[in-house]
């Protein structure tokens, strides 16, 4: 382990999306409103319906802030759908300032109303109406979303929930979607966990990608990684019986970490003796492009959900 991969903690002026903008909005910061206005109502799919998830464990200890959409019109993502009901002390991502670029905006503007969610962590989502009867997979994190519009180009039977929280991402991934004709995507904006504890339903996935999820390489940053034993018992209280469950990185540390974890959940089975060999359906991501470039290996880890 000899150097660092591109990381919030390495790469902090840049990130996958191109240059910081310094003159960004914070997270959490509401362009186009002012202070006090009520939230206007998050946008979600048509098929949301309360959830009957309790929320006694939630945190209200943070900071209330607000959820307002991108645009004054209303449209569009908003920044940190979750903030003021589910605040969590430790993150998996770090809030970038990313510049989001016409073509991305644009694409916001007009599609979120149909395909985005915003992960507020107060409603069930209806998976079945949001992607029109489709068995559906949630991938955490796909950056850009380059090889998240590949797979559903090679697999139109099966939905992707795209989950991020990375803006500049969302826009790209609604309109190589709709550049390409794609109607297997839906994009939700916020923290998978959330996603995870208090929008989808036990039993609700047909599988889980998370390719090339952040490192945080040094050692008080590890709590952070998103593969850990806690994240992994509530996803499989998402997952069907017989879900795949798609892991890869190019940092060995945590390739072990994941292979660990991963064989540890006692209603995952490993379909190999340790790591996968590269699966031919996951194409290569823009993150594992800049661990190749420096000399990384790449390990893949496919397990599946056990019947119940
Ligand atoms: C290192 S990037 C990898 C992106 C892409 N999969 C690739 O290989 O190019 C990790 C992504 O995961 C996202 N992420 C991390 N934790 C997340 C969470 N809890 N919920 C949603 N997205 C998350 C980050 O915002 C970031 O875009």
């Amino acid at each position: 382990m000899s150097e660092n991969p591109a990381t919030p903690e390495s790469a902090p002026a840049t990130d996958a999306a191109g240059p910081v903008s310094p003159d960004a909005p914070e997270p959490g910061a509401s362009p186009g409103t002012s202070p006090g206005n009520p939230a206007p109502v998050a946008t979600g799919p048509s098929g949301t319906v309360p959830s009957d998830t309790d929320l006694s464990d939630t945190d209200l200890s943070g900071p209330a802030r607000r959820t307002q959409p991108m645009f004054p019109d209303g449209t569009g993502p908003a920044a940190d759908p979750a903030g003021s009901h589910h605040e969590r002390r430790i993150r998996s991502f770090q809030p970038r300032r990313s510049r989001v670029s016409p073509s991305q905006a644009d694409a916001l503007r007009r599609m979120w109303a149909k395909w985005g969610l915003d992960i507020d962590g107060l409603s069930r989502i209806d998976l079945d109406a949001f992607f029109d009867g489709l068995p559906v997979v949630l991938e955490v994190g796909f950056g850009m979303g380059e090889a998240t519009a590949q797979m559903a180009a090679a697999d139109p039977d099966t939905g992707i929930l795209a989950c991020d929280v990375h803006t500049p991402g969302q826009g790209n991934l609604l309109a190589l979607a709709e550049r390409n004709g794609l109607t297997n995507i839906r994009v939700a904006n916020g923290d998978a966990i959330i996603l995870l504890r208090e929008m989808l339903a036990p039993a609700s996935l047909a599988g889980l990608r998370v390719f090339f999820p952040d490192p945080w390489p040094k050692k008080r940053h590890h709590k952070r990684r998103l593969i850990q034993p806690d994240f992994l018992s509530l996803v499989t209280t998402r997952l069907a019986p017989g879900a795949l469950v798609h892991c890869a990185t190019d940092w060995e540390p945590y390739a072990e970490q994941m292979l660990e974890v991963l064989s540890a959940e006692p209603t995952l089975q490993n379909l190999h003796s340790g790591y996968a060999p590269r699966p031919d359906f996951r194409p290569l991501t823009k993150f594992e492009g800049q661990g190749l470039d420096k000399g990384h290996t790449v390990h893949d880890l496919l397990f599946r959900r056990r019947p119940v």
